[in-house]
C-alpha cells in the first residue's frame, strides 16, 4: 500500500492554486485528487515525497526514450551549461551543435531534406499545416478520427460526421462525454470549425471519395501512422501506401504526426518502420529526451518556404542551445552500436507483454495488447488475437477495468498511463519486468 501523507497534502494546496494542472485533458477527475510528487528520478525508477517507488511506465508523457538521468545526457547538458548559455536568441547566434544535429535527423529520418526546429508537438503541427497551405495555396486539411495533434483550435476535438452534408467537416457537440470526443473544448474560435476535414481512420473509400470531390482544396493530410493517441489503432495493410498514392495524385503535402514515434519506435520513425516516406513530418518528446523541443521536417521544395520568409516559422527559443544538446545527446546514445538499446528495449518489452498476456489468459481475462517499439497499450474487453484498426474495433473495452487494474498496479508501485498505456524506455530491465509481472498477477487475481 502507498503511504499518501504528503502528496495528499501537496495535492489539496496544489489543485487550490492550479485550475486543472499542468495539462488538462479530460482524464478521470478522481486521478486527479490524488496527485503524485516526485522528488528524485533515475533509470526506470521515481521517487515520490512519501517515499514509495514506482517502476515508471508513463515516460513524461512520452519524453523520457531514455529513463531517467542517463548519464552521457546529463554530462552532455551540463557540459553546456558549465561553459555557454542555455539562451542566446534565436537566429542571432548559432552553435556547432545546430549542424551536428540536422545532419543526423537527415541522415535518419527518410522525409527529411530540410529541418526547422519549434519547441512544442503542437507549434510543430501548425507549422506543418502552415507549410502546406503555403505551397499548395490551399485552405482546408483532412485529419482523421481519434488522431491526436496538439491543443490548438483547428486541430483539436470534434467527431467523424457520419452523414455529412457536403464537405466533411468535424462535427462538435459540446454535451458530448468524454468518453466520445475526449477533445472537446469550448472557447475555440469559430472559424476554425470549418478548417479541416474530419474522415474516418483506416477508411480508403472515404478518403478517396473526399478527395474526387474536394481534392483541389485540400492542402495538407496530417496523421499518426500508428494512431498512439487511441488505443494504438495500426494502419490497415496498404493503407498508408493509399494515402501516399491520393496524395501524390492530387497534389496535396502528406505529413507524418511522429511526435510520439519519432525516436521511439526506431531511429527512423513510423515513416522507417512502416517504409512509406510522407512530405513533411512533425517531431517532438522523446526528439529531446525530456528536454521541450520540436520539429517539422520534409522536403527541400515544401521547406525552402522558409528561407525567402513567404512563409514564417519564427519563435525566440526555436533552436536554443540547451535544448540543440539535448536532442545531440539523444540521437548519439539512440543511433550508437546500430541502435543497439532499441534491440535491448524491445527485448524487455516483448517479456513484459508476453507476460501480461499470459496472466491474462491465465484468469481468463480478455486482454488485447498493441502497439510499436516504445510502446504498448493494454485494452480489456477485447480479443488478444484481433488486431485493433478502427474505432469500431474498440467497441467491447471494457474503460472500468483498465482503470480498475491501472490503479491497482499504481498501489503495487507500477506506473502506467491511465488509459491502458505504457511507454518503455532504455532504461528498463529484466528485473523491472519481473517485478511489474508479479504485480499484475496479484492484480489480476482480483479483477
Ligand atoms: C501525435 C501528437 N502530435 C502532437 C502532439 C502535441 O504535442 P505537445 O503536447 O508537445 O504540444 C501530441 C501530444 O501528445 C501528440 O501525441
Amino acid at each position: 500500500m502507498l503511504k499518501t501523507e504528503k502528496n495528499r497534502e501537496l495535492t489539496e494546496k496544489f489543485n487550490a492554486l492550479y485550475p486543472g494542472g499542468h495539462t488538462n485533458l479530460r482524464v478521470s477527475l478522481e486521478a486527479t485528487q490524488h496527485r503524485v510528487f516526485i522528488v528524485r528520478a533515475e533509470g526506470s525508477r521515481i521517487w515520490d515525497v512519501d517515499g514509495n517507488e514506482y517502476i515508471d511506465y508513463q515516460g513524461g508523457l512520452g519524453p523520457n526514450i531514455l529513463g531517467h538521468r542517463h548519464p552521457e545526457y546529463v554530462k552532455a547538458l551540463k557540459d553546456l551549461l558549465d561553459t555557454s548559455s542555455p539562451c542566446l536568441g534565436s537566429g542571432l547566434f548559432h552553435t556547432p551543435d545546430d549542424i551536428e544535429v540536422a545532419e543526423k535527423l537527415v541522415k535518419h529520418v527518410p522525409c527529411a531534406e530540410r529541418v526547422k526546429f519549434c519547441l512544442s508537438g503542437s507549434e510543430a503541427v501548425q507549422l506543418a499545416i502552415r507549410l502546406a497551405r503555403g505551397y499548395t495555396g490551399r485552405p482546408h486539411f483532412i485529419r482523421f478520427g481519434g488522431h491526436y495533434h496538439g491543443w490548438f483550435d483547428n486541430i483539436v476535438g470534434g467527431m467523424v460526421d457520419p452523414n455529412p452534408k457536403g464537405k466533411p467537416y468535424p462535427f462538435y457537440d459540446p454535451d458530448a462525454d468524454p468518453m466520445t470526443d475526449p477533445f472537446f473544448t469550448k472557447g475555440r474560435a469559430p472559424a476554425t470549425d470549418k478548417e479541416s476535414f474530419l474522415l474516418p481512420w483506416n477508411d480508403a473509400d472515404v478518403l478517396e471519395d473526399t478527395l474526387k470531390k474536394y481534392g483541389d482544396e485540400v492542402a495538407l493530410i496530417h496523421f499518426e501512422a500508428l494512431v498512439v493517441n487511441h488505443g494504438a489503432m495500426e494502419p490497415r495493410p496498404g493503407f498508408l501506401q493509399k494515402v501516399r498514392e491520393l496524395c501524390t495524385k492530387y497534389g496535396i503535402v502528406m505529413s507524418i504526426d511522429e511526435v510520439i514515434t519519432g525516436f521511439r519506435t526506431g531511429i527512423g520513425g513510423a515513416q522507417g518502420h512502416y517504409g512509406v516516406t510522407p512530405d513533411l513530418a512533425t517531431f517532438g518528446k522523446a526528439m529531446a529526451g525530456g528536454l521541450p523541443f520540436s520539429a517539422v521536417v520534409g522536403k527541400a521544395e515544401i521547406m525552402e518556404q522558409l528561407r525567402d520568409r513567404s512563409v514564417l516559422g519564427p519563435g525566440t527559443f526555436n533552436g536554443n542551445p540547451l535544448g540543440m544538446r539535448a536532442v545531440l545527446a539523444t540521437l548519439k546514445i539512440l543511433e550508437k552500436d546500430n541502435g543497439a538499446v532499441y534491440a535491448k528495449m524491445e527485448k524487455v518489452q516483448k517479456r513484459l507483454t508476453d507476460g501480461l498476456s499470459a496472466i491474462a489468459k491465465k484468469y481468463g481475462i480478455p486482454l488485447r495488447i498493441q502497439g510499436a517499439r516504445g510502446l504498448f497499450y493494454t485494452a480489456f474487453g477485447l480479443d488478444s488475437d484481433k488486431v485493433v484498426y478502427t474505432e469500431e474495433d474498440m467497441a467491447n473495452m471494457d474503460a472500468g477495468k483498465m482503470i480498475q487494474f491501472w490503479a491497482a498496479l499504481k498501489q503495487e508501485g507500477i506506473s502506467a498511463l491511465l488509459g491502458g498505456r505504457w511507454y518503455m524506455s532504455i532504461a528498463h530491465t529484466d528485473e523491472d519486468v519481473t517485478r511489474t509481472l508479479e504485480a499484475a498477477d496479484k492484480v489480476m487475481a482480483t479483477l
